[in-house]
């Protein structure tokens, strides 16, 4: 088996660039939109096996795609902890609020496998289908959030535009904003080291809102978790490619590169790609970036964007991705076309 997404990772360049994009799974693909109401709900769908592993399989079927990712949210982690979720349709996530240190005693590390079981019988079961309707060159990635995103919506109770209560908590107390940080690390690396044992190949750490902090602060809330999570996985898995995706951080991006011990970097559709070329992709593989909305468009300004990224850094080890996740009003042909000049494209 050639699994040229684990090569690329690894640091080796495959005639092919193998590809992926965030969010391939989803409400872009009608049969997701019919399995999730037949599951009854988001939630639902996530911690049913059957279910997710079908989800899952759904992009590769269509598009076959070198890599696969468990479908999931980064959101299980507070709702394993103990913190009330709720996904209502059109609003995205809901959680109950925790405002202070008083907050963190709702949340349990102790009992987080217990919610979190059917996430790893997922994972063997989409393994299970990759195997059997012939993707066996396909890679299964499993993936978390990073503490500071993660620590964004238990603390904001959801989205938000400007991140001031958790930046409030974070700059005004840091020792008690550290509690909550160790909690959701210490879960991370559980869950992450449950999600190799079940059987995934690669990880990706999701870290959507490392560009909101200054570089004092990116340095205590992205920097040192991620080197943490990191290192504690390294011990027990000395193989496993790890790609960090810290969205949005800019030039910061090369501290987070040479400090956390990540194996990949995951750019978003704002890294310039001279300055990502010379400054990331010298030091390791990198994955991206395309803007999501060429995607949405189509036609030939995707197809363009699309070759520039291909032509950046396809000499080096080099994984297509987007710069985010697929918008939701894509069109499916949009992404097949995609796909296939990904294919076409010869190194
Ligand atoms: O295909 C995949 O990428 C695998 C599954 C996946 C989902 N979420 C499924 C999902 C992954 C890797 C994520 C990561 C995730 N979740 C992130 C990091 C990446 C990013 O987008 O920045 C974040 C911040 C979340 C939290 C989250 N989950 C939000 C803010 C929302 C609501 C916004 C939205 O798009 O609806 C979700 C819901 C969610 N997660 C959906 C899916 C398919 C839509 C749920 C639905 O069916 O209604």
């Amino acid at each position: 088996m050639i699994k040229s997404l684990i090569d690329n990772l690894n640091g080796s360049t495959t005639k092919n660039v193998p590809f992926w994009f965030m969010r391939q799974a989803g409400r872009y693909l009608p049969e997701y939109r019919e399995i999730r109401e037949t599951a009854g709900g988001f939630l639902n769908l996530v911690y049913n096996p059957d279910h997710a592993s079908e989800v899952t399989m759904q992009p590769i079927r269509r598009f076959g795609m070198d890599g696969a990712i468990l479908f999931s949210d980064i959101l299980v982690i507070p709702h394993a902890l103990g913190q009330a979720l709720k996904f209502e349709t059109g609003e995205g996530p809901k959680l109950e609020a925790i405002r202070d240190v008083d907050g963190l005693k709702i949340l349990n590390l102790e009992n987080i496998h217990e919610t979190l079981n059917p996430i790893y019988e997922n994972i063997k079961q989409t393994r299970g289908k990759l195997k059997s309707e012939g993707f066996g060159d396909t890679a299964l990635i499993g993936f978390a959030g990073s503490p500071w995103t993660v620590a964004t919506y238990m603390v904001e109770g959801g989205g938000s535009k400007t991140f001031t209560e958790v930046k409030k908590w974070a700059y005004g107390a840091p020792d008690e904003f550290q509690k909550l940080i160790d909690i959701v690390t210490d879960a991370t690396i559980s869950y992450l080291d449950h999600q190799v044992q079940a059987g995934v190949e690669a990880l990706q750490l999701f870290d959507s809102w490392a560009g909101v902090l200054d570089p004092d602060q990116f340095e205590k809330w992205v920097i040192a978790p991620t080197t943490k999570i990191v290192a504690a996985l390294r011990e027990k898995y000395p193989h496993m490619p790890i790609i960090g995706f810290p969205r949005d951080a800019g030039h910061l991006s090369l501290n987070y590169i040479q400090k956390t011990g990540i194996q990949a970097v995951g750019l978003d559709f704002t890294q310039s790609p001279f300055w990502a070329r010379k400054n990331l992709q010298s030091m390791m593989p990198v994955q991206g970036n395309l803007d999501p909305v060429y995607l949405l468009n189509g036609g030939s300004a995707m197809c363009d964007a699309a070759t520039k990224i291909l032509e950046t850094y396809s000499a080096r080890p080099f994984v297509f991705n987007l710069g985010h996740g697929v918008i939701k009003e894509t069109p499916p042909e949009n992404v097949a076309e995609l796909s296939q000049l990904i294919k076409d494209f010869v190194r």
